[in-house]
């Protein structure tokens, strides 16, 4: 049989060790949850930085054809010159609407077939045709697309523009 004292020292020392347990087992549990806390913040982090990246990142390249200048290749979007920028410019105002879709065969950018005998009419003819309108086998192109506010210039600008990307 135990006896009061025997069974005070014993209880104590119970009480003692849960004690001791309760304090090792929350040093664990910070330890353990404050590591797992750092590899969520980790990856949380890589994880923005992706969406970040994929939302920012550009729509597209701008495609003006072939360039013959060595840079070229090693920068896809590429401004040629003043005189590209203003045919594509003129071409997207006012030409597009047809050209883009071939509608009663306007020749499409791009379709080699359809503009390499064009071409070999020669520019001044296409300037021509193009600033003062044209009749031709599947139909009509509008004197300047049908935009008279546009320079002369402008409307050479944008065939340079269309020939160049089949050239
Ligand atoms: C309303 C529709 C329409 C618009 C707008 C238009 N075109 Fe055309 N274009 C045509 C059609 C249709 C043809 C082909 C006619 C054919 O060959 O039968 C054509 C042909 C051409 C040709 C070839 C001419 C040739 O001699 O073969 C050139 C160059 C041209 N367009 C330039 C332009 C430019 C530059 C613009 C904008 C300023 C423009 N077009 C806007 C309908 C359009």
């Amino acid at each position: 049989m135990m006896t009061d004292s025997q069974f005070a020292r014993t209880f104590a020392k119970m009480v003692a060790f849960l004690v001791v347990l309760t304090v090792v087992l929350i040093a664990l549990g910070v330890v353990i949850g404050g590591s797992i806390d750092d590899k969520l913040n980790a990856q949380s982090e890589e994880y923005t930085q992706r969406v970040i990246a994929s939302r920012t990142e550009p729509v597209g390249t701008l495609n003006v054809g072939e360039i013959d200048e060595p840079a070229a290749t090693e920068q896809p979007v590429q401004v040629a010159t003043a005189e590209g920028d203003l045919g594509k410019s003129v071409y997207d105002k006012a030409c597009f609407i047809c050209h883009a879709t071939g509608v009663t065969g306007a020749p499409k950018p791009g379709d080699v077939n359809n503009w390499q005998p064009r071409i070999e009419k020669g520019l001044e003819v296409l300037y021509t045709n193009s600033i003062q309108g044209f009749q031709g086998s599947t139909g009509i192109m509008p004197p300047k697309g049908g935009n008279l506010l546009l320079s002369d210039e402008e409307v050479k600008a944008a065939v340079d523009y269309m020939v160049e990307l089949v050239q």
